[in-house]
């Protein structure tokens, strides 16, 4: 695919670089293992082992400023219109900063203020009740964060609620959750900004006739008067509003069940912790700015080096979901093939996301990362201080995360062609102080502001996802095929046999 200008510039420095060896590039650098490296409060990323030089980083370095990156950091923040097929501002960090000029962002700083304390509110009023279950009933943005947050931040929980989630329209997930369940003790939130997925109004159906009413019913949503026609008292409705995306939206109160499970104190803690990297990507040049070197590396590995594929490769059970979170966050906001302005990009964008828990994965899939045909770059990501008295675990842990890194950069030479690794598979190292509620919110914070900076690279618009409509229209139009078994309106030859063989077997 061709590049644009801008892009141009990597192109010399790739064909320079291509088949430099990591090892060697270290090598050659005394400074380089801990000099490409960044740390921002309990966060610390090494960059060491990408197949870049001196002289490449000063060319990304030029591309973010001939991109306007901190113009474009700047205007986020302050709340410029920066999602223009929409017209809205994305103030996500509004939500957990006061760090915006101009009134936008002032007002929406004082709005998420007061709408956590009503949360607040609600989370004492439940913890006073006698709820022991809480089912978060969301789908994509209104499930991912919060389900992974209350997952990674599991040695913390308060015990007072058992936080369960509910996001697929496959009636077994919710078959399977409710048969566990006493619907006298439980209480379910509806979390959908638009008050419109299909999947959660089911699902919510659900929900709403086994608990039998309202009562226990609360909801989080940009569309109030939605919320309240199916049926949520108004006191149990918590807003949220056009300025957050969906995948943006943990810190808001989409949250709620976070909140539940570990306690306001707690989830204060997580938003301060991504509220100090946003200071720090406000206020850091790019070539101190960690999120600004995160995301020159993704499209160095992107558009330098042509590679379509990313891993996500997490040393600690506790982010087992990280991946799963990072593919709605990065391939929902990058996925896309045309400018703002509607003109084809014209140089690659979103790589495929995936990966897994480490050392699991190891005996699954990492054989491919280091003999396959694909160079896959890689974020290894460890956490230093474990919270559990398993010494020998940890130990093993963090010694097969420093041997992968090091395995993956370095190969291994050997005469059997079975038993040798080509190595020079970049990957970046993330390591946490601890895992605790602001490292967690430091680390997904990275990330928000890594994929801003992507898109403002790739000129495409990060906070949009008109990709995924089509499917819902289609799925609309089918639905009476589906349901009545009449095939007007079918009008694809493929569907109408795939449909006759799904009544066939029905
Ligand atoms: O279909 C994609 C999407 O719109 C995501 O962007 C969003 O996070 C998810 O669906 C859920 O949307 P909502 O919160 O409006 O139910």
């Amino acid at each position: 695919m061709r590049s644009t200008p801008r892009m141009d510039v990597l192109g010399a420095h790739a064909a320079r670089l291509v088949d430099r060896r990591i090892p060697e590039l270290v090598a050659e650098d005394p400074v380089r293992a801990a000099g490409r490296a960044l740390r921002v409060g309990p966060l610390y990323a090494n960059f060491a082992r990408h197949r870049l030089d001196a002289d490449a980083w000063q060319a990304l370095f030029g591309l973010a400023g001939d991109a306007g990156v901190p113009a474009a950091i700047r205007a986020l923040f302050d709340g410029a219109e920066v999602n223009a097929s929409e017209r809205r501002p994305a103030l996500h960090t509004a939500l957990r900063s006061r760090l915006g000029a101009g009134a936008v962002a002032r007002d929406a700083h004082r709005l998420a203020g007061e709408v956590r304390a009503r949360m607040g509110g609600l989370v004492a009023a439940l913890a006073a009740s006698d709820v022991t279950d809480i089912v978060n009933v969301g789908i994509g943005g209104s499930d991912l964060g919060p389900r992974l947050a209350v997952d990674a931040l599991r040695d913390l929980h308060s015990g007072r609620f058992r936080v369960h989630f509910l996001a697929n329209v496959d009636g077994s997930a919710a078959q399977h959750l409710l048969r566990g369940l006493d619907p006298a003790r439980t209480a379910a939130i509806l979390v959908s900004k638009s008050f419109g997925t299909q999947e959660t109004l089911l699902n919510g159906a659900i929900l709403r006739d086994w608990l039998g009413g309202g009562e226990r019913l609360y909801a989080v949503s940009a569309n109030v008067p939605g919320a309240e026609a199916f049926g949520v008292d108004a006191g149990r409705i918590l807003p949220m509003w056009d300025w957050v995306g969906g995948r943006f939206s943990l810190w808001s109160a989409v949250g709620f069940a976070i909140a539940l499970a570990v306690g306001m104190a707690r989830f204060d803690e997580l938003l301060a912790g991504a509220a100090e990297m946003d200071a720090h990507v406000l206020g850091a040049p790019v070539e101190c700015n960690l999120a600004v070197w995160h995301a020159l590396v993704a499209v160095w590995n992107r558009n330098g080096l042509g590679l379509d594929s990313h891993a996500i490769l997490p040393y600690d059970e506790r982010l087992a979901l990280l991946p799963a979170y990072l593919q709605q966050l990065v391939m929902e906001s990058l996925g896309k093939s045309v400018t703002p302005r509607g003109e084809p990009v014209d140089c690659a964008t979103a790589p495929v996301l995936w990966g897994g828990v480490g050392t699991s994965s190891q005996h699954s899939f990492f054989q491919a990362l280091h003999q396959g045909s694909d160079t896959v770059p890689a974020d290894l990501i460890g956490v230093v201080r474990p919270a559990h008295g398993y010494t020998d675990n940890h130990h093993a842990l963090l010694a097969n995360l420093l041997a992968q890194a090091e395995a993956l950069a370095n190969g291994h030479a050997a005469a059997d062609p079975q038993r040798r690794y080509p190595g020079n598979r970049p990957s970046t190292f993330l390591l946490l102080d601890a895992l605790t509620p602001q490292a967690l919110g430091a680390l997904l914070a990275l990330y928000e502001h890594s994929v801003y900076v992507q898109s403002v690279l790739w000129d495409i618009n990060a906070f949009d996802q008109w990709g995924v409509e089509l499917g819902k229209k289609i799925a609309g139009d089918l639905l009476p095929a589906v349901r009545d078994g009449s095939d007007a309106g079918v009008t694809d030859p493929v569907t109408r046999t795939l449909l006759a063989e799904i009544r066939a077997r029905g």
